[in-house]
């Protein structure tokens, strides 16, 4: 399986991060783009540099690339997920601006008709926002926040952090155990938000800045 991540500006460097050491894990081919902006959120955000998200993914490619690989729809791959996703790149997306490997990699998507993801971040969502985010949900892309549930009684970021990671990893049909399902029982240990066996696997080399 061949996966396009894109991680842009937005805040929640941490989503993409997570979401391409899960890929990682599961054995998953991962294309990397990285936007200009998101070099800075992960260097603002989390312990990471953007050369070590690179180094998660099998392939990376820079935004200003646009003859890469990933930039043609002949190269064949199950979809993309843009993790974090700003309102820019969601504009841009939206309305076909495809100014940079990124978006063009999502473009790509688009017109094959492949498995769009996008994890947006901002608050409040103007109207701007939600009307370039109903035009993609009406073309087939999957808007999935990173909004948190709270019925697994998450004991930190990082389980917030995983509760969207795995639903992306769903969307994306690859197994994982990074959530507890609603009524769902066996994934994890009665009386343990996660499970340690969890804890032990997930490798957060990160803190919340200051
Ligand atoms: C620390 C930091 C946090 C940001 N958070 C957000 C955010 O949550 N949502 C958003 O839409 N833009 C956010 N921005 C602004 C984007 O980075 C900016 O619009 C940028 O042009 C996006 O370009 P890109 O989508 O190509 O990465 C943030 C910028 C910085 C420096």
């Amino acid at each position: 399986m061949r996966i396009i991540v894109g991680i842009s500006g937005a805040s929640g460097a941490i989503y993409g991060i997570r979401l391409l050491e899960e890929l990682g894990r599961a054995g998953v081919e991962t294309h990397l783009v990285i936007s200009s902006w998101a070099r800075e959120t992960i260097r603002q955000e989390t312990d990471y540099t953007p050369e070590g998200v690179e180094a998660l993914a099998s392939v990376c490619y820079s935004p200003e690339d646009q003859s890469a690989a990933i930039s043609s729809g002949s190269f064949v791959t199950a979809g993309m997920v843009v993790v974090p996703c700003s309102m820019k790149t969601v504009a841009a997306i939206a309305h076909g601006y495809a100014d940079n490997l990124l978006v063009r990699a999502a473009d790509v998507c688009l017109k094959e008709q492949r498995k769009l993801i996008l994890v947006p971040r901002e608050s409040p969502l103007s109207a701007v926002h939600l009307e370039n985010l109903l035009r993609l949900a009406r073309l087939g892309v999957v808007i999935l926040p990173p909004v948190p549930a709270f019925y697994h009684r998450p004991r930190s970021v990082e389980e917030i952090v995983d509760h969207t990671v795995g639903r992306v990893l769903d969307h994306l049909g690859v197994p994982h155990r990074l959530l507890r399902r609603w009524k769902e029982t066996g994934t994890v240990a009665s009386g343990d938000s996660l499970g340690d066996e969890h804890r032990a696997a997930a490798s957060f080399a990160w803190r919340l800045a200051d």
